[in-house]
C-alpha cells in the first residue's frame, strides 16, 4: 500500500516505518529460521522473492505494512536502520466484497524483544492506524494451534475465537470495532505520534526518549 510510504508512528518504544528495500536483507535473514517459519506458517524466500515481496506489499492496495524498530537504537543516528529492525506487522484487507474487514499478522522477530510488551504495543498501534486510517471496521487473527503465546496476546487485546481449522491447524480470532473498542483505540492513539518518515529520518538524535 502506497498510504504509509512515508509514514513514522512513534509509540512509546517503537517506531513503526514503511517496509522498504533496504530492510530486506535482515528480514531475509529472519525469515530462515525454522521457529519463525513455522510460527508464522511461511515459507522460505530467495532473497530476490523476498525483494519481490517487498515490492508487492508496498505497490498493491490490500497490504500496509510497517517494519518494526527498536526506538532507542535508532535515535543514535551512527546505528544503522537495519540493526534497529526488532519484526513487523501487516494489514491485509482480504475481502474484496468487505474493504472494513483486516486480518492483521505480527512478528517480533528477535527473540530478546519478546515477552516485554512490545507486541502489544505494536498491535494496537497497528489497529489504530487501521481503524483510523483504512476504515477497518473488523480484525481477524489467524494463528497456528500450537503459537499459545500469539493466541494468548490476541484475546488479552479482546480478540474472540470464532473457528478452528482442523486442516490447517490453526484458530481464528476476531475482534469488532464497536463504539467502545474505537474509543480504547482511540485513546491509546494519543500515545502514538505520526511524523513524516524522510524529515525524521534526517533528525533522528531529535527523537525525544522517555
Ligand atoms: C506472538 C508475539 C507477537 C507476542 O509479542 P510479545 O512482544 O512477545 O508479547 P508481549 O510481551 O506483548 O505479551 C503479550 C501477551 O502475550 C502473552 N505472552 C507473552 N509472552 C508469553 C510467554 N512466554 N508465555 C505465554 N504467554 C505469553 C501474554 O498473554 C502477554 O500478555 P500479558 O503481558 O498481559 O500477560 C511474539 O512473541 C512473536 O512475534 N513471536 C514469534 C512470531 C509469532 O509467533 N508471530 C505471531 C504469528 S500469528
Amino acid at each position: 500500500m502506497k498510504i504509509n510510504e512515508h509514514t513514522i508512528l512513534e509509540g512509546p518504544r517503537v517506531l513503526l516505518v514503511p517496509y522498504n528495500e533496504e530492510h530486506v536483507p535482515r528480514y531475509h535473514e529472519w525469515m530462515k529460521s525454522p521457529e519463525l517459519q513455522q510460527l508464522t506458517a511461511s515459507e522460505p524466500l530467495s532473497l530476490q522473492q523476498e525483494y519481490d515481496m517487498q515490492k508487492s506489499w508496498r505497490e498493491d492496495d490490500d497490504k500496509c505494512t510497517f517494519i518494526i524498530l527498536d526506538k532507542q537504537r535508532w535515535a543514535d543516528p551512527g546505528v544503522e536502520e537495519e540493526q534497529c529492525m526488532v519484526g513487523d506487522v501487516n494489514i491485509f484487507l482480504t475481502d474484496p466484497l468487505d474493504p472494513s474487514l483486516a486480518e492483521l499478522e505480527v512478528m517480533i522477530a528477535e527473540p530478546s524483544y519478546r515477552g516485554r510488551g512490545i507486541g502489544k504495543e505494536v498491535t494496537r498501534m497497528m489497529m489504530g492506524y487501521g481503524v483510523t486510517k483504512l476504515g477497518v471496521g473488523r480484525f481477524q487473527a489467524k494463528i497456528g494451534l500450537d503459537n499459545q503465546v500469539s493466541i494468548s496476546m490476541f484475546k488479552k487485546l479482546r480478540f474472540q475465537e470464532v473457528s478452528v481449522c482442523n486442516v490447517f491447524k490453526e484458530v481464528t480470532l476476531e475482534l469488532t470495532v464497536d463504539e467502545s473498542v474505537r474509543t480504547k483505540l482511540l485513546d491509546e492513539a494519543a500515545n502514538v505520534t505520526e511524523r513524516d518518515y524522510r524529515e525524521t529520518r534526517s533528525s533522528r538524535h531529535q527523537l525525544v526518549l522517555h
